[in-house]
């Protein structure tokens, strides 16, 4: 397959607000973008209050919004990514089983509960993101259905992370993914061509420029189905929690969270805790530290050790996390052979979906066409590559 072209926002927006036109027969009040994100370093450390290095991408959901007095009160919403339109009560509002209007109905219920009154709300969302890829196109969703509401009803907290938590709070308890904030403060805090660095137990975080120019992020979907909400994410976070708990025993101290566990005591004491929950609790610890090591190499303007760490956290996620598969082991293993290649890895939560590549610019087109060459060799379905840039983070238009 060649390399997709994707819409621009501006193209998403032309069209967000025509078919908004048509569903709801009013002009829109509020159009907003948000973008999805990959995670560079740090994975499955946002639940375990780590670290992670992430960035926001140009691809991204943007949103026509409206409000209307109706009673009772109901969310109204067209999707172009499911040519759908749902209806769905806002009074008491319950999730639909699987569907993407849970995003955003759940964004609505978290508002509301945080004391903003709402309106009927209409909205017509288009998107770029590829959906089930681990770009978090769900965060994008929830973020662009936040920033329209704050944008038409007023509201917005004083401190922007509430915004990023709010929207976690929507996916954890409407949805019912029990993620962690990676997601939504990427999709938030985005800043074009910057690395964002979050300390997730602190919520403090940092934004790094990009080494240099000349730098391409390429994705690759190998469209495997992910679903987090079937299970493994919510067993491999169990895993953490036991380990966490195993390795307060051994350490003979409080230990809230493998954050609080260093490399040097966990390596002592490691041979006492169980296997399954010794090797989860060891990607975790040590993506942390590769964290760390990340933000120093980009401090440096090192790519080439941004690269190599990003390598170094795949097989991590392969050897020990366990939420690698063949098909991303494939896509790593050859894109490591191509030219021009840097780093990369599984992004998100695993199981399937894309990789993340950081490579030369120079080479980006000839490495996607190589890539998808080699993959088709391999398997029978088609490998989407995508270009994208690192864009900001969510916003009105
Ligand atoms: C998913 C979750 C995030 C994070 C990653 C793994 O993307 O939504 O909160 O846990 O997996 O790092």
């Amino acid at each position: 397959m060649p390399p997709e072209i994707s819409p621009s926002c501006e193209q998403l927006a032309l069209r967000a607000r025509e078919n908004y036109e048509e569903q709801f027969e009013a002009a829109p009040q509020a159009l907003s973008r948000a973008p999805g994100r990959l995670e560079i370093l740090g994975n499955h450390t946002d639940y375990n209050n780590g670290y992670i290095l992430s960035v926001a991408l140009e691809l991204s959901v943007v949103i026509a919004a409206g409000q209307e007095e109706t009673s009772p009160r109901r969310l109204g919403a067209w999707s172009s990514t499911f040519n759908e339109r749902i209806d769905a009560g806002l009074e008491e509002p319950a999730p639909l089983a699987g569907s993407w209007i849970n995003y955003p109905l759940g964004v609505l219920r978290e508002l509301e509960r945080s004391g903003i009154r709402l309106p009927s709300i209409n909205l017509a969302i288009e998107s770029s993101l590829p959906t089930g890829a681990g770009v978090s196109s769900s965060a994008a969703l929830e973020l662009a259905t936040a920033e329209a509401a704050y944008g038409m009803l007023g509201g917005r907290p004083g401190d922007p992370m509430e915004e990023a938590r709010l929207c976690r709070r929507a996916e954890n308890d409407f949805v019912g993914v029990p993620c962690g904030i990676l997601d939504q403060f990427s999709s938030l805090f985005g800043k074009r061509d910057h690395f964002l660095f979050l300390d997730c137990g602190t919520l403090e975080y940092d934004r790094l420029s990009l080494p240099g120019a000349g730098l391409a992020i390429v994705i690759a979907d190998s469209r495997v189905k992910h679903a987090l909400i079937d299970g493994q994410y919510a067993r491999l976070r169990a895993h953490c929690a036991s380990a966490t708990q195993r390795l307060g025993e051994l350490l003979d101290r409080p230990v809230p969270s493998l954050r609080d566990v260093g490399l040097e005591e966990f390596l002592e004491c490691r041979d006492e805790v169980e296997e399954e929950d010794r090797k989860r609790a060891e990607h975790v610890i040590r993506e942390n530290s590769r964290v760390l090591s990340g933000v120093e190499a980009l401090r440096r303007k090192d790519i080439v050790r941004l690269g190599e760490l990003m390598l170094e956290s795949h097989s991590s996620s392969r050897e020990l996390f366990g939420n690698s598969c063949d098909e991303l082991d494939f896509l790593v293993e050859t894109a490591s052979g191509l030219p021009g290649f840097i780093g990369g890895k599984l992004s998100g939560g695993g199981f399937g979906g894309a990789t993340v590549n950081l490579g030369e610019e120079d080479s980006a087109g000839e490495f996607q066409e190589r890539l998808s060459t080699e993959w088709n060799h391999r398997f029978a379905a088609p490998l989407r590559t995508l270009q994208t840039r690192i864009g900001n983070g969510a916003r009105l238009l």
